[in-house]
């Protein structure tokens, strides 16, 4: 498999995302990155960092850099404020300076906590994000996404904050527990379905290799994915339009999540059966046709994720949905399929059609 990278573009602060195997045996990858920093400190959980942290000091440390650990708890639940002031009193136990890179080495949570540290510690330090599962690897580690919870909402607390690089190594994806690699899965569908009608077909004909975890195959997803996301990230930094984009199937997705309790169903499997529910919306509609429909249910189930829709009762999903960060003045906004390939955010359709849709989980 060739190594690739892929720029996000933005300005003065454009930077690599770079995809390889294995990448992390050759120290004098570093130069190449134009990371300078003489000394590394990676923030890495108890799961991750037995298993990669050495590879990764060795990176940087043949590179010449020194390079240091911080521990934290693995798990949702630990991306809180406690854990970021942990970091912190390590940091500044460690005597870490401005001068000092933070290497954020795990999934979505520790890149989201750790990235909100680098964001913040002494107005802010550079950041690496070396994403270790697959939906860090294809949406969490790109686009300057960073936050901890609060007690009353996910996210909560946080900042836009881009990473000087993006280093990928799909090695690290074969250790991944199956149901987590397909959760990840979801959000790969996701990509193909609101921006990349030709991915989509990829992915189709593919099911099998990315269900080995083929590197070849999985190298083709994450790059087509990663192109995804920097090109609507160069669109949209900061989410005031285009990026809502990425949320597809995520307000369903939520209340999914809320509905059985945070922990029972990941967050991908969620999002696969939200991704459906907006599609059926879309079909409501009368912009995505039947047969385009049964695809996107075919490859989801396909990939081995649930297709089915938990019987929440339509109040409580109304409810649930009601109070997702994207309803702006009172009003519901969904993300909404043109087509398969073409998606568009809509505060506009018939809130009987959304019944509909609603009364049909469960049937
Ligand atoms: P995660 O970080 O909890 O990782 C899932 C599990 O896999 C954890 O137990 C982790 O320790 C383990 N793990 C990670 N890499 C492994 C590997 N290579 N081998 C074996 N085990 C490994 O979950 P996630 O799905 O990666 O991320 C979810 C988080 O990402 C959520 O907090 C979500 O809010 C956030 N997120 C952020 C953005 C963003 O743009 N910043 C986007 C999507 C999701
Ligand atoms: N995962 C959504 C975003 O990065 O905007």
């Amino acid at each position: 498999m060739r190594n690739r990278q892929i720029n996000v573009g933005l300005g003065t602060r454009t930077y690599p995302i770079f995809i390889g195997r294995n990448s992390f045996r050759n120290g004098e990858l570093v130069d190449s990155f134009g990371l300078r920093s003489r000394r590394y400190v990676v923030v890495t959980n108890d799961v991750v960092g037995p298993l990669y942290f050495e590879r990764v000091a060795k990176f940087f440390s043949n590179a010449g850099a020194a390079i240091d650990q911080v521990i934290i708890p693995d798990g949702e639940r630990f991306k809180t404020q406690k854990t970021l002031s942990s970091i912190y009193d390590q940091l500044i136990e460690k005597r870490v300076d401005r001068s000092t890179t933070i290497v954020a080495l795990g999934g979505g949570v520790v890149g989201d906590v750790a990235g909100f540290a680098a964001a913040t510690y002494q107005r802010g330090v550079p950041l690496v994000q070396i994403p270790t599962t697959l939906l860090a690897q294809v949406d969490s580690s790109v686009g300057g996404k960073t936050a901890i919870n609060h007690p009353a909402g996910k996210n909560m607390i946080g900042s836009f904050y881009q990473p000087q690089a993006v280093l990928i190594d799909l090695e690290m994806l074969q250790s991944l527990p199956e149901r987590e690699f397909k959760a990840g899965l979801a959000e790969v569908v996701k990509y193909g379905a609101i921006m990349d009608a030709a991915f989509f077909l990829w992915l189709e004909k593919n099911v099998t290799l990315l269900m080995k975890r083929d590197l070849d195959a999985l190298g083709y997803a994450v790059e087509q994915c990663c192109k995804s996301k920097a090109k609507v990230v160069e669109d949209d930094e900061t989410e005031s339009g285009s990026r809502a984009l990425l949320n597809f199937g995520h307000t369903f997705g939520h209340a999914i999540e809320a509905g059985l309790g945070y922990g029972a169903w990941l967050h991908g499997e969620a999002v696969a059966v939200g991704i459906l529910l907006a599609s059926r919306l879309s079909v409501l509609m009368g912009t995505l046709t039947q047969s385009d429909w049964n695809r996107i249910q075919q490859l989801l189930s396909g990939l081995g994720l649930p297709v089915d829709a938990p019987d929440l009762g339509r109040d409580r999903y109304l409810e649930l949905m009601g109070y997702d960060k994207k309803v702006l003045d009172g009003k519901l906004r969904l993300i909404l399929l043109k087509s398969l390939g073409k998606a568009y955010v809509t505060g506009d359709f018939p809130k009987d059609l959304l019944v509909e849709v609603l009364d049909g989980v469960g049937r």
